[in-house]
Parts: C-alpha cells; structure tokens; sequence
C-alpha cells in the first residue's frame, strides 16, 4: 500500500465532538425518562450533526428502516469519533484508485440497490441471495471501533451492522468449514481502478478469516456508517470490519462468501507476502518492512498537530481477542 498525503479537510466541516457528546447525553436523557423505547436507544437518521453540506446516504428503502432501529453503541472513552469529512472522504478502495480522495471522487455512480451475494463451498445454504433478503432477519447495531491502517493512520469509526457470526450460523457452515473467505465486486466498467494499463492488484480483491475469528462477536458485517447507509466508498452495499486486524483485512462491497477447509488466498498477502501476512492482527511489536508499528497517527492530524499515539497489541482489544491466538509465534504469523 502506497503513503498518499492527508486529505485537506476545512475545519468548519468538522464535526465538533462536544456536539456529539450533547446528542448522547440527550439520548439518554429521553432514555432515562422513557421518551425512547426501553429496549435501548436507537439510532434516528440525522442523529449526527454532520456538516450542512456533507452528503448523506439514506439507503435503499428496505434498509431505512433497520438502520433507525438500530441499537445505538456508547462509544470509546476518551476516543472521539473521528468527523465524517474523514471518515467519507479518506479512503482505500484501490478498486476506485490509488489516492485516498479516489474513492470518494470515483465512487458515487457505484450501483449497490439491488446487491446479489453469492454464498458458497462448505455450508447446507449455498446460493445466490439478494442482499435485502439476506439481511432480512437480522436487527442492526452501531458499533463504534477503532480502524488502524498498515499505513500507520486510524480512525474511530461508529459502524452500523450486524454480528458476521449470526449470519453465519443461519448459512449453516459444515464441520469441513475452516475458513470464510470474502470476495470484492469486479467489475470494470463501474470500478476505474479495475481497468487496463493502471490496474494494480490481481482482481477481484479477496480477504478471509479462520471461522474462529469470524464467528468472534466483535467481528461486523456493516452496511451503514455515522447512521446512515454506507457510502461507496466506505464499502457499500455491505464490507468487513474486523477492529484487531489492519484495515486491508476489512473488505469492501462483498459479492461473494465462500467457506473452505484451505486458508484461502488473500489479495495482499498473494501481492506481498513479505508484507502482508495472512492474519494481519494489529501488533506494535513487529514492523512493516517499510513502516514502524509502533504508532499511529490518529486522524485528523496535521503537521502542526500530528496527533500521534501509541499502537495497542490488537489495537486494544486483546482482553477480547489475544486468546484466539495463544501458542501461535505472532512474528510468524503476521
Ligand atoms: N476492500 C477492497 N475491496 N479494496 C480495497 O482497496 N482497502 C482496504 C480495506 N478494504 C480495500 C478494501 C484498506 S487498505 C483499508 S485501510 C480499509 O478498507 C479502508 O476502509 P475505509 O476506506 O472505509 O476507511
């Protein structure tokens, strides 16, 4: 993966994080005095005070509805979110081009209504699904999680999804089943980044998981972001999010789940495999061979301001996690 340079964001798109505590403690001020349904607060669209001029993404009809019945996560002490300028419009989506302004730039005429999902290898519901009724019987939650890019920045993202482990049990995996692997749109003449001359990685884009680690709870399939749907360049119809891994395990704009009883070939480690391991868990301890680990640059960051902190083992999330690798060599399997 290539260091682009930050995206140039004016401040007064920011979304200032006091505004976005008041909102919470709003919430549960109605909460608390039963103004809202009891079963938790949910999400409404618009309950971000995003920037007059930032674009929303509504959804698809189907999906309006689930996204404001949402349960609404608490988010990280003393981690605010990072604003939605970024969050939108700093992207890796190589499939749209190389820049992090590329996506977002590139993206928008993506057509992700209706959306078919092909559900493959060692499962009793192999098939091909329509998104909507894929989805159909899943409630939604915002899950707000750290992202820690290779590349060495991060974000805190408030994702919208639902648990990758209650999908997979109604596909219905069999005994064979090891792995889940994840396979990206191909389609050239909506993805530019796909096309000819400039084409960069082995297309399609494909990302995989130990069915351990995808049936861990922390693991999302999300479809929406800050409340509403997920824009394309975040990943839409439907991405991975995976918080103790390096953001390229996140795939996006999924088409394909197939379990198997092989590792599955994934794009970066197939591309680099000196770089890019397999599992790509988020650890300080063993650099890139190009990058240090050891921090990360939390964005927004500026030069004036860089906005520099530490790299946590599982980008802080190893009391959840560290037990699914234990006696692994994490050097070796990186
Ligand atoms: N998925 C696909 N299909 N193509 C990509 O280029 N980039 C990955 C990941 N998923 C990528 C992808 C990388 S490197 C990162 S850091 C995250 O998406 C970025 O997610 P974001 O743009 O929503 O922040």
């Amino acid at each position: 993966m290539l260091i682009k340079k930050a995206v140039d964001i004016r401040s007064s798109e920011i979304t200032p994080e006091s505004v976005y505590r008041q909102r919470r403690s709003l919430i549960k001020a109605l909460v608390a005095g039963g103004a809202l349904a009891a079963a938790g607060p949910a999400l409404a669209l618009g309950r971000y005070d995003l920037s007059e001029d930032a674009k929303r993404y509504p959804g698809p009809d189907w999906l309006q509805g689930k996204l404001r019945a949402a349960k609404a996560d608490d988010g990280i002490p003393n981690e605010p979110l990072t604003p939605y300028p970024h969050v939108t419009g700093h992207n890796n989506f190589y499939e749209f081009g190389l820049d992090k302004q590329d996506p977002k730039a590139k993206a928008q005429g993506l057509v992700t209504d209706p959306w078919s999902v092909e559900v493959a290898g060692e499962a009793a519901k192999t098939g091909r699904y329509n998104l909507e009724d894929l989805l159909k019987p899943h409630a939604l939650e915002e899950r707000i999680y750290r992202m820690r890019c290779v590349e060495g920045w991060s974000m805190v993202i408030p994702w919208v999804g639902l648990p990758l482990a209650d999908l997979i049990k109604r596909l219905e995996p069999t005994a064979n089943a090891k792995y889940v692997e994840f396979t990206t749109l191909h389609d050239p003449a909506q993805m530019p980044g796909q096309r000819g001359f400039f084409s960069t990685l082995d297309w399609p884009y494909v990302e995989g998981l130990r069915m351990d680690e995808a049936r861990h709870p922390l693991t999302l399939l999300a479809v929406g972001v800050y409340g509403d749907a997920l824009p394309p360049q975040n990943g839409a119809p439907f991405r991975l999010v995976v918080p103790w891994k390096y953001g390229f395990k996140s795939i996006k704009s999924i088409v394909r789940i197939r379990f198997t009883e092989q590792m599955p070939a994934v794009t970066w480690n197939q591309t680099a495999p000196n770089e890019y391991g397999f599992y790509a868990n988020v650890n300080p301890n063993v650099d890139h061979p190009r990058w240090s680990q050891a921090t990360e640059r939390r964005l927004p960051s500026s030069l004036f301001s860089p906005n520099i902190i530490d790299t946590r083992m599982f980008n802080g999330y190893a009391d959840e996690v560290a037990h699914l690798y234990s006696g692994m060599d994490l050097r070796k399997w990186f």
